[in-house]
Formats: C-alpha cells, sequence, structure tokens
C-alpha cells in the first residue's frame, strides 16, 4: 500500500549537512542573531509503508544560524536516541541515568530553548533530548529529574515570568494528564494531576492569564497498537495495569495480547485512534486551582492539534483554534481526515455553556501569533494553507481578529510552506512589526530555503539557500543569542 507520508517531501533525507556561510537572496535583518530550529520525523532506516505513521518517524532537527545579516551554518541532525545509534553503526553511547520517559522513539515534534538548553521535544511518554548549539545529542531531559515520565511538545511560555506551563500524556497515566509548570531555572515547580474521560491523545493546551484550558477530545490509546510498547521499568506498573484494563475491556487476539512488553519500534503504527463514543469536551482550571477546580464545557466532536490564542474577556474565555472534523478514522498514516477551519470557541463561566463559530473556512493548519500575546487579547494571527488531500500548500494566512479578515499570499505553485514563526522587530509598536520564518521547499528545484517574510505585508525579505530539501515536518522557533 502507498503511504504519502513516505512520498515526495515527505519522504526522509539520508545526509546530515553541515553547511556554512549560505548564499542569502535579499537582506536577513541585523537584529537576528540567533538559530532558526525545526523538528520533524525522518526515518533512519527502510519503514514498512503500511505500518508507518509520520508521527512516528525518527526525530531530525535542522537549524540555521544567522549572524549580523549572515547566514552562518545549516545543520540537520538526527535525534539520537539509542536505536537510533543503532542504525547508524555509531558505538553505542554509555547510558546515562535518567526519568525521562520511553526512548523506543526519538522526539521528532518540537524545539524550544529554555533555562539555556535546546530541549527536542515530544509527547506521549516518550523521553524528550537536549542537543547542543549544533543540534548535536546530548542526553535525554527530565528537567533535573523534576519531571519523570515524557513532557510534551507544546508548552508554553507565559510572556509575563518566562515559564514553561504545559499538559503531558502518556497512557500509564491512566485517565490522567498532568499539568505542570518549569520555572526559569529549568525545574518543575508545581505539577497537577488532572482526571479526564478516558487515555486521550492531547497534543497541546491553551493557556491564558487566568485560566489554563484542557482540550479532552475523542482520540484516545488504542490497547491493540499499544500492547507492542514497552515502557522503562520504572514506568511499567501503570503502564501495565492500564494496558491489562484495557486490553480486559476490548477483544484482543491471543498474538497480540502475547506480544505486550515487546518493544515499539519506531517508524511503527500510532497507538491512537477515533473513538465515537469518547464526549469531547473542553477544561477550564484557573492557573492557580487545583484538579478539583477544573470546569469541564461539552464541544462537538473533533480534534484540536493548534490554537492561535486563547484569552478572558470578562466572564468569558475565547479559544481560537484550528479544528479537524476528525482524526485517524479513515487516514492511520497522519493527519488527514478532511479540511480544517480555524474557529472560536467562547466559554461563558457565568452560563457554562461554549458557543462555537468558524472564523475561516480555509483548510489550515501551523497557527502561530507574536508569543508576547500569548494567553492575552490579540490581533493577528499567521497560519499555512491546507490542499485537500491534507498537505502544506504554498500559501501563507494572515488573519486580522480585529477587523475578522484575512489576508493570503501565495508564494507559487511549486513551494510548500512550513509552520512560521513570527519574530518581532526590536522596538516595534505594531503587533505585525516582525518577521515571519521558516522552511519552504520547492518542487522545481527540489531544495528548501529558510523565508523570511515581513509579517505586515507578506512580502519576501530574505530567502537563505539550504544545499538540501528540508522535509515537511512539525514545529519550528527562533531561538536568540543570549544577551
Ligand atoms: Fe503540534
Amino acid at each position: 500500500m502507498a503511504n504519502k507520508y513516505l512520498e515526495g517531501n515527505f519522504a526522509p533525507v539520508h545526509t546530515e549537512h553541515t553547511a556554512v556561510d549560505l548564499a542569502v537572496t535579499g537582506t536577513i535583518p541585523e537584529h537576528l542573531n540567533g538559530r532558526y530550529v525545526r523538528n520533524g520525523p525522518n526515518p533512519v532506516a527502510e519503514v514498512d509503508p503500511d505500518a508507518y505513521h509520520w508521527f512516528t518517524g525518527d526525530g531530525m532537527v535542522h537549524g540555521v544560524r544567522l549572524q549580523d545579516g549572515r547566514a552562518q551554518w545549516y545543520r540537520n541532525r538526527w535525534v539520537r536516541t539509542p536505536r537510533l545509534v543503532a542504525a547508524l553503526g555509531e558505538p553505542p553511547r554509555p547510558p546515562r541515568p535518567h526519568r525521562a520517559g520511553m526512548l523506543g522513539l526519538g522526539a521528532n515534534t518540537n524545539v524550544i530553548s529554555h533555562a539555556g538548553r535546546t530541549l527536542a521535544l515530544v509527547e506521549g511518554g516518550v523521553a524528550s533530548w537536549e542537543l547542543t548549539d549544533e543540534l548535536d545529542t546530548l542526553a535525554p531531559c527530565d528537567f533535573d529529574g523534576t519531571l519523570p515520565g515524557g513532557y510534551t511538545a507544546h508548552p508554553q511560555r507565559d510572556p509575563g515570568t518566562g515559564e514553561l506551563h504545559a499538559v503531558s500524556y502518556f497512557f500509564g497515566r491512566g485517565n490522567t494528564v498532568q499539568y505542570s509548570v518549569i520555572g526559569t531555572d529549568g525545574r518543575a515547580r508545581r505539577t497537577v494531576d488532572i482526571e479526564v474521560g478516558g487515555s486521550p491523545m492531547m497534543h497541546n493546551f491553551s493557556l491564558t492569564d487566568q485560566h489554563v484550558i484542557f482540550y479532552d477530545l475523542p482520540v484516545t490509546f488504542d490497547p491493540v497498537q499499544g500492547a507492542q510498547i514497552t515502557v522503562p521499568r520504572w514506568m511499567r506498573t501503570p503502564a501495565q495495569l492500564v494496558l491489562s484494563a484495557l486490553i480486559g475491556r476490548v477483544r484482543v487476539p491471543d498474538p497480540i495480547s502475547a506480544a505486550v512488553g515487546r518493544t515499539l519500534r519506531g517508524n511503527a503504527n500510532l497507538p491512537y485512534r477515533w473513538d465515537p463514543h469518547y464526549p469531547a469536551r473542553v477544561g477550564v482550571m484557573p492557573r492557580a486551582g487545583g484538579a478539583d477546580d477544573v470546569r469541564w464545557f461539552d464541544v462537538e466532536p473533533c480534534y484540536v492539534y493548534h490554537p492561535l490564542n486563547a484569552y478572558d474577556e470578562d466572564n468569558t474565555v475565547v479559544l481560537d483554534v484550528v479544528r479537524h472534523p476528525k482524526m485517524f478514522v479513515r487516514e492511520l498514516h497522519g493527519p488527514n481526515e478532511g479540511p480544517t477551519s480555524l474557529d472560536r470557541w467562547t466559554i461563558d463561566l457565568a452560563d457554562g455553556k461554549l458557543r462555537e463559530a468558524r472564523l475561516d473556512d480555509r483548510s489550515q493548519e501551523f497557527p502561530r501569533i507574536d508569543e508576547r500575546l500569548l494567553g492575552r487579547r490579540y490581533r493577528y494571527g499567521y497560519a499555512i494553507s491546507f490542499d485537500t488531500q491534507g498537505e502544506a500548500g504554498d500559501a501563507i494566512l494572515k488573519h486580522d481578529l480585529a477587523r475578522t479578515t484575512t489576508t493570503a499570499r501565495s508564494l507559487g505553485g511549486g513551494h510548500r510552506v512550513g509552520e512560521l514563526v513570527f519574530v518581532p522587530h526590536p522596538g516595534g509598536a505594531a503587533e505585525d512589526d516582525g518577521v515571519l520564518m521558516g522552511f519552504v521547499y520547492n518542487s522545481d528545484t527540489d531544495r528548501s530555503e529558510l523565508t523570511l517574510l515581513d509579517a505586515a505585508t507578506l512580502d519576501t525579505v530574505a530567502s537563505v539557500h539550504l544545499p538540501a530539501r528540508v522535509p515537511h515536518g512539525f514545529h519550528g522557533n527562533w531561538l536568540p543569542d543570549a544577551t
């Protein structure tokens, strides 16, 4: 069976490049001193197209370093899990004690910096990894032992405090997910276990000035697929209890239950499926509250990977989200169950109702904002157009939430745009005074560029020409040098 997540620009690359002094068209703003980094799946070995799910490919981080208006280097590096080191035929690295999570899969979803560390992030109980400035792998990250059992690909940084808020899920936690706050010292200072309806894939959450928002939506752990997962000994008891309980509830063929405990190889099926019987709900917890303070609001069944932003207004909570109509029903190789939309969910805390409205019905994904306004009222959002096949298109969408208009700029047919991060211009007054930055693939040349657009006009400011293509991937960020 063909698997489009292994074809075209989804196909993995096989070379780790180190290219210096890259050619640039246009002008890189001189204040941009730092690294643009982006993570994504890139299977190191041949994979079975029938089984491969895009979310399970080995992680590869791509980075471009900008300095004083020049593009100093491009590097791409696999995140070196023990399995990946073996696949590359490199000498095994001495094991380092950690409680970061499962090592079977690589960290392939996001890459950030926090407390002086560059972190390749993933979710679902799988370990995140610390990288060097030049993207080489250092060690699994458990935040100095303060946050065992896996983190998330989508922490959100409070722009007021610089702390990382997050919601982590893992099937071994049973019917709970964990809210955490990592301080600016890189250590967890608070964790709260939140009871949910089962074992959902909770890819993301929202943070407002006053609230933490949980998306408890009907994509849940599939024990048949999950039966193959082996977890580290210290995570094992709860995980095996959950597995046994779940497997007890569903009819599982003997060979599968016998397989419980086998290692989940990288590049395998994803153990999550759409569950039509699972109630779709949104939870609202005051930031300083506890598990008992969460209020739940029903929402039409759907899936959300990425909120654009969220904020409090009077006695409501406003959630702007990219809504997928379903997830993992027919397409089991990637996230493609029909066109998405940008929706606004307004939760009225007084009357206890959640109201849904459509802001933009163009299919889109990878929404980003000026993150200085995370959790606060904001005006502009940026997203990437998606085509009918669920693939990134050639256009950037700029949403003006004040005027309720959307501007689109197409880069032309041969281009495929990846997520674009907004980087503010220092001292800029307007919310869109800055650049949008991310990788753009050109199928005409089979190469990628790091593209910088003026966020106000969407005009191209600069293109950094890379020596290779960057496969379609997930999330990237601008990591400015420490000042
Ligand atoms: Fe994501």
